[in-house]
């Protein structure tokens, strides 16, 4: 049998006091707190979203990103989740979101590209990276910048999601692994997982996974 994967690094990591300034760390608690409003009937979804913006905020540590972008990304990547899925369509629909496939089938993967396109409204001053991470997190893209890694990943691993399947080995990788590699192995592992569970798979994930297992990353082996 394997040792266990060691994710004592990450959770040092998680530890280390955060190094925001103190208008950054104002302006964060603001933020937890009107999530805590909008998402005081999703306690579970809270919880996540605040455990996602700590984990982003460490990873960005780890892999010199920007701390308060990272935070701020990850506290604010499942805005749309104040609605059920179902309840994204019409919105996404009226706001021109076109994934190439009928919406009802990508319904999990909506909440992200909407919220990055209702974000701006509450909160104009949120930089163009942290909408793009944001829209990004549930598809993963071809060209995935630093924050944007950082962001799908945080999302995957923060401690709240429990030891399952993969977790923990790509929690031990954190600070051992390059950011890309990190995110590689977190998107691929995803597209087992929702074949194993005999979802849809989207189409454009399957031509982002093509492009990871033989494209530019490949070379650099
Ligand atoms: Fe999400
Ligand atoms: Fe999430």
């Amino acid at each position: 049998m394997s040792a266990a994967p060691d994710t004592s690094r990450f959770e040092a990591l998680l530890e280390a006091p955060s190094t925001l300034s103190g208008a950054q760390a104002r302006t964060v608690e603001g933020l937890e707190a009107d999530l805590s409003d909008r998402l005081a009937h999703r306690p579970g979804r809270l919880a996540h979203s605040l455990s996602v913006g700590r984990t982003a905020e460490a990873l960005a540590t780890a892999y010199g990103v920007d701390t308060f972008d990272a935070r701020v990304a990850g506290i604010l990547h499942d805005w749309e989740k104040a609605r059920p899925d179902a309840e994204l369509v019409g919105p996404a629909e009226e706001a021109g979101i076109d994934l190439g496939v009928p919406l009802d089938l990508v319904r999990p993967l909506i909440h992200g590209l909407l919220a990055s396109r209702t974000l701006p409204g509450r909160y104009p001053w949120l930089s163009p990276g942290v909408l793009r991470a944001v829209a990004r997190h549930t598809t993963g893209a071809r060209d995935m910048a630093p924050l944007d890694e950082v962001l799908f990943v945080a999302d995957g691993i923060e401690p709240l999601r429990g030891s399952k399947g993969p977790l923990d080995a790509q929690r031990a990788m954190v600070g051992e692994a390059t950011l890309d590699d990190l995110y590689r192995t977190c998107f691929c592992d995803g597209v087992a997982y929702v074949v194993q569970t005999r979802r849809y798979l989207y189409p454009g994930t399957i031509d982002i996974y093509n492009e990871l297992v033989t494209g530019k990353d490949a070379t650099h082996r």
